[in-house]
């Protein structure tokens, strides 16, 4: 199929690149390189001896994108293109309701403009906010808390009402949970601006030695170990994910969310230790206040994943750290080395 995949240089995005060449598929790339690498997409070329283009333009640029579309005349588009800092969604929140909301909108009209009629959305379960009950179902209410997570509800909606124009328009609305890992060539994997925001990320920057120690966010939850719980996911599954919505969107119409996660927990403190049993050093941590915004816990069920795609995620938490150290160790300075 000839599937166009904005953000296709990202973390998610190239794993995913992996997977849709591996299966014979045709991507064609749109990216601005905003929070990525050309690099990144050299080495999915290398790693899977294909060949494959890109165009360098942001979404919201409605006559790139429209060109775009109507030169590839994609049958299917996987959009991973956004923005997705939680904390600099509240400082910005009006760049991030242009790209990630103003975007899609150019992206769906483009979309129509050359009759391609289905849509694979990044999502994410930031859009449940604080869990009622758990494991999070796709029933949950939506209630996202922060401007970021509040771009991905609007998403979602704006594509149910794009889809219910065409009885033949197909979407699927991914939500993911946490995506960790890297591709166990250790040749792809995340590769944060600055700072990480995240747990994986960062525990990674410090066992290379970039950080001296990690701020475990509160240990005062209401958690086994009091540190925060959540659904980590091999990206390399969540990648395997994707192809299998892909597949159920070629074959059915309609929109349908569903989250892709493993469905068990883990804590701050379980991570740590596994990634230190993973690059056989020790993690120095301190115990810091909660982070704002922070929930307690959050998992996914998977069932409907397993149900309606056939798809369940397999990896484990040792190989997720395993080959987030891989990558880690061999990039230090991830695709500027
Ligand atoms: P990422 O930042 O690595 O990838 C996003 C890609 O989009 C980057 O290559 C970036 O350069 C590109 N991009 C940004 N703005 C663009 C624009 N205006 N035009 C074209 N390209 C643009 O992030 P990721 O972790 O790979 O996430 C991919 C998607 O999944 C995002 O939509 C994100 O919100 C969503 N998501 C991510 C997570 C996570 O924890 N990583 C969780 C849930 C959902
Ligand atoms: C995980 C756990 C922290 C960093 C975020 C976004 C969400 C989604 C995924 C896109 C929590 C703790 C973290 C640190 C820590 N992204 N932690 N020290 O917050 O579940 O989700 O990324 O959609 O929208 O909000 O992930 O990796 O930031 O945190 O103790 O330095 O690690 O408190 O319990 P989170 P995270």
């Amino acid at each position: 199929m000839r599937v166009l995949v904005t953000g296709g240089a990202g973390y998610i995005g190239s794993h995913t690149l992996i997977e849709l060449l591996a299966a014979d598929h045709a991507p064609l790339v749109v990216d601005n390189f905003a929070n990525s690498s050309p690099v990144a997409l050299e080495r999915v070329a290398q790693l899977t001896n294909r060949v494959f283009d890109h165009v360098e333009a942001s979404i919201t640029d409605t006559a790139a994108i429209r060109q775009v579309c109507d030169e590839f005349q994609p049958e299917a588009v996987i959009h991973f293109a956004g923005l997705k800092a939680v904390g600099e969604s509240g400082q910005s929140p009006l760049t991030y309701y242009s790209t990630n909301v103003g975007g899609t909108i150019e992206l769906l009209k483009a979309m129509d403009g050359c009759g391609c009629r289905r849509m694979i959305f990044s999502s994410s379960a930031t859009v449940y906010g604080v869990a009622d009950y758990l494991p999070f179902d796709e029933k949950h209410p939506l209630n996202p808390v922060n401007p970021y997570g509040r771009t991905k509800f609007f998403i979602e909606e704006i594509i149910r009402d794009w889809a219910a124009t065409d009885p033949e328009k197909s979407a699927m609305l991914l939500r993911y949970f946490n995506p960790v890992g890297a591709h166990q060539s250790g040749r792809i994997g995340e590769d944060p601006n600055g700072i990480p925001d995240n747990l994986m990320p960062y525990i990674a920057q410090v066992a290379v030695g970039k950080r001296d120690q990690l701020t475990v966010f509160g240990d005062d939850y209401d958690t086994p170990d009091g540190t925060g719980v959540r659904d980590y996911i091999h990206v390399n599954d969540l990648a395997s994910g994707h192809l299998a919505a892909l597949d159920y969107a070629a074959r059915h119409a309609g929109v349908e969310a569903v989250n892709l996660g493993t469905g068990k927990g883990h804590s701050v403190l379980e991570v740590i230790a596994a990634f230190e049993q993973a690059a056989g050093r020790p993690i120095p941590y301190t115990v810091g206040p909660r982070r704002p915004g922070d929930i307690a816990s959050s998992h996914a069920t998977a069932a409907r994943a397993a149900s309606l795609l056939g798809w369940q995620a397999g990896i484990s938490l040792e190989q997720m750290c395993e080959d987030t150290w891989r990558w880690q160790s061999r990039n230090p300075e991830g695709y500027s080395d």
